[in-house]
């Protein structure tokens, strides 16, 4: 397994954000983690990234517990965060922005070639390198968030809502940059409030609900599933 969560539970005060989370993706696989507003999706990322202490269980990365560890720790040992909301450095050029992704001693050295990636899968930002990120439109600055997360050279990218808020064809060149992502070998673990678009892209699929797995499966069977489209596709 490349990366192992086991009866998670996370809590902020009195608020029980995760509560007995359990999941498994291996190398290369592309997850993705549905669910309502609140349903603890963002939460169960940052326990994995080391944003938020976890109360209880276990996450193993490549066998390797992570909790405790700081979370540039966790980011040296291949785990690139891309939060919500997109948090790029707006008085930074596109460049800089990129280059503060590459701070593990291995991909500082290979920051160049990265860099190169980065504009391959992206080439709105190769047009706009020394352009101050704070001036890129909503899904330009999507993609620089994920850029900067690929810096970092990750054998698990993780995608807060990367759809949130963008126009259709922007999030079609945001999902078609994490599908080139993939088929690279980095595994994905997608979050998404747009089941559909989720279910589409991923191989399995873990649905939240108030802090704990309601239903998981291959992406496609739920999909099917009566009580999913019932419940969040309208249908
Ligand atoms: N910093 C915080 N302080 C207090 N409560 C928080 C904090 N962050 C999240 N919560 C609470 O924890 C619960 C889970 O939040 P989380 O952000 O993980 O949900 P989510 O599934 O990502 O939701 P969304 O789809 O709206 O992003 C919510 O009830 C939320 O109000
Ligand atoms: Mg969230």
């Amino acid at each position: 397994m490349l990366l192992e969560l086991s009866n998670l539970s996370a809590s902020y005060g009195a608020v029980r954000a995760v509560q007995g989370v359990s999941l498994a993706m291996q190398a290369g696989e592309a997850v993705t983690i549905v669910g309502a507003n609140g349903a603890g999706k963002s939460t169960t990322l940052k326990s994995i990234s080391g944003l938020v202490r976890p109360q209880g269980g276990a996450i193993r990365f490549e066998g390797e517990e992570l909790v405790g560890r700081p979370a540039y720790r966790i980011a040296e040992l291949g785990i690139a965060h891309v939060p919500e909301g997109r948090r790029v450095f707006p008085d930074l050029t596109v460049r800089e922005n990129l280059n503060l992704g590459a701070y593990s001693k291995r991909a500082k050295g290979e920051r160049a070639a990265s860099m190169a990636q980065v504009f391959d899968l992206f080439p709105r930002l190769r047009e706009r390198a020394t352009q101050r990120a704070g001036t890129l439109s909503g899904g330009e600055q999507q993609m620089l968030a994920i850029g900067r997360g690929l810096m970092l050279r990750p054998k698990l990218i993780m995608l807060d809502e990367p759809s949130l808020g963008l126009a259709p064809i922007m999030v079609e060149a945001a999902y078609a940059g994490i599908e080139a992502i993939h088929r690279q070998g980095v595994a994905i673990l997608l979050v998404e409030q747009n089941l559909q678009l989720a279910l589409s892209f991923a191989d399995r699929g873990y649905v939240l609900e108030n802090g704990r797995v309601a239903l998981e499966g291959p992406a496609r069977d739920l999909l099917e599933n009566p009580t999913i489209k019932a419940s969040y596709l309208g249908m």
